[in-house]
């Protein structure tokens, strides 16, 4: 038996202003998809904004269902529409918020496993880092670069590949 270790790098900004430029457009994007969230159940908006390495920037946010499971997070909404229009785009980085009127959002709101999970897959097809910005509106960012910050034990199996 032994015991191993695993770090995890991530910076964290005090507000959307100590962005560089490209970084806080992209928050503010995220935060323009919120609009569009469809989110009567929960209540809860999420929306991001992925910038691409031609520096297009493409919006995403939650779309609910009545039957609740077949409603999708934000992130993989934005994710699938990109590989369905666009296969062979890279991402460079994603933005993202969320808002509700029901509470107060005081800390960046990261993504559920589901999601990182799917962002994985993105990284490893692209063979490019994606960067990360959980943007609490009002308050601090945390920017993680590369998923394996976020999901260590992600699921992979090469063997699996077509
Ligand atoms: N949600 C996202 O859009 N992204 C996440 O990573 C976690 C949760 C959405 C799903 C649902 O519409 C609402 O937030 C409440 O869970």
């Amino acid at each position: 038996m032994s015991y191993r270790n695993l770090n995890i790098s991530y910076e964290v900004f005090d507000n959307i202003k100590a962005l560089n430029g490209a970084d806080h457009a992209l928050c503010l994007k995220a935060e323009e998809a919120l609009l569009n969230s469809y989110s009567p159940y929960s209540r809860f908006k999420v929306g991001t904004a992925i910038r691409l390495k031609d520096q297009r920037v493409l919006l995403g946010s939650n779309q609910e269902n009545v039957a609740y499971p077949s409603g999708l997070c934000a992130e993989r909404v934005a994710l699938f529409a990109i590989g369905a229009a666009d296969p062979n785009a890279v991402i460079e980085s994603m933005a993202i918020t969320a808002k509700t009127d029901n509470f107060v959002i005081e800390k960046p709101v990261t993504s559920c496993g589901a999601c990182l999970q799917v962002m994985a897959e993105f990284e490893q097809k692209q063979k490019q880092e994606i960067e990360v910005l959980f943007y609490c509106i009002g308050g601090e960012i945390i920017k993680v670069k590369g998923i394996k910050n976020l999901l260590p034990f992600v699921f992979v199996e090469a063997r699996l590949e077509g």
